[in-house]
């Protein structure tokens, strides 16, 4: 019977270890320990039939056998257990989580708004829904002007149900031009920045989605050098006092003259290199002086004021600055680029 007992003992250990799954466990305890079939309690059965003496040691060596067993069973069941256990999110801990920060978008914009507070412009916001006479039309883009192409958007289906007026996403934030013009009587000096639209075939350098910050300056003599003044302090202070600019003539229908501007590559120092397609400079911002066509839709008495407008892509700023090298990034939510700033 002690033979029985360790052999008894041998295959269990060896069964075992091939044992993966609690179910597996569970037919192994039942074989060895099942009340009418098990083998251990068959062996234990036959053991009244024994002498005393016999019947002691035997029934203590039976009693070691089955603990040894059972041990090395519980040992297992734990094993599998803590292999598939499922992850636990504890969501009432403490101190574990990262200190979350501003999107590098929502920093540069907070950037392009102090720079022009400094210099005494206002910040106001416009709807991103706009109709489609305050996106083109009050801006001199009527409905067959080959402009529209640059600017083709996302229709909205219905028109606006009290006025009915056509309703598109915002192309850009130009559109606050004319309501601005018609709300506020200059002098006014004001920024818009937000989110604008374009149906766009995305690539590294252009979004569907993207955002502007536009700006507006009207009064009695303002001049192409007061744009210049503006948009160089602009640049110096985001990019760095050392950066030159330089204006380029360029077309808009709501400027004239309008213009290009372009600072010295600030990843090369003007060497030329891949980012500035080897000329040294880089395109930034477009601007001009306030359309005559723009004025006589606000209602401005003719020829009473000038002004100045320019549009700058936050985004591209953003790229420009953190050496960002693909647009699509910024919404692309990775934590490894984000974690960054
Ligand atoms: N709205 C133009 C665009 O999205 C940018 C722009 C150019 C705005 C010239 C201006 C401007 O105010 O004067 O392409």
């Amino acid at each position: 019977m002690i033979e029985s007992l360790k052999k008894l003992q041998e295959s269990a250990l060896s069964e075992l270890q091939s044992v993966e799954t609690i179910e597996q466990l569970d037919a192994l305890v039942l074989k060895y320990f099942g009340r009418s079939k098990g083998l251990l309690n068959n062996v234990l059965k036959n053991i009244k039939n024994l002498s005393e003496s016999d019947r002691r040691t035997l029934g203590a060596q039976a009693n070691e056998v089955k603990v040894a067993i059972w041990k090395l069973i519980d040992e297992k069941r734990n094993e599998i257990r803590s292999k598939n256990k499922p992850e636990f999110l504890d969501l009432t801990a403490t101190g574990k989580t990262t200190l979350g920060h501003l999107h590098p978008i929502t920093q540069m914009s907070k950037e392009i708004k102090e720079v022009f507070r400094s210099m005494g412009y206002s910040v106001l916001v416009g709807p991103e829904i706009e109709s489609d006479y305050y996106n083109f039309e009050a801006l001199n883009i009527p409905s067959e002007h080959p402009a529209r192409d640059m600017f083709d958007t996302f229709y909205v289906k219905d028109p606006n149900p009290k006025s009915k007026e056509k309703l598109v996403l915002r192309t850009h934030t130009s559109p606050m031009q004319a309501r601005v013009m018609e709300n506020y009587k200059p002098p006014f000096a004001v920024i818009i920045p937000g989110r604008t639209f374009r149906n766009e075939a995305t690539d590294a350098r252009h979004e569907h989605t993207f955002y502007q910050v536009e700006g507006l300056v009207v009064d009695e003599n303002i001049s192409l050098a007061n744009l210049k003044w503006s948009l160089d302090t602009l640049i110096q202070k985001i990019f760095g006092g050392e950066i030159k600019t330089q204006y380029r003539p360029s077309y808009f229908p709501f400027t004239e003259p309008s213009v290009e501007v372009l600072m010295s590559c600030i990843f090369c120092n003007q060497k030329g290199c891949s980012i500035c397609s080897r000329t040294g400079w880089l395109e930034v911002l477009g601007a001009g002086m306030v359309h005559p066509k723009v004025f006589e839709v606000a209602g401005y008495p003719k020829g009473k004021y000038s002004g100045f407008a320019f549009g700058l892509g936050i985004m591209r700023f953003a790229m420009l600055k953190y050496n960002i090298p693909d647009i699509r990034m910024f919404h692309q939510n990775d934590a490894r680029l984000l974690k960054q700033f």
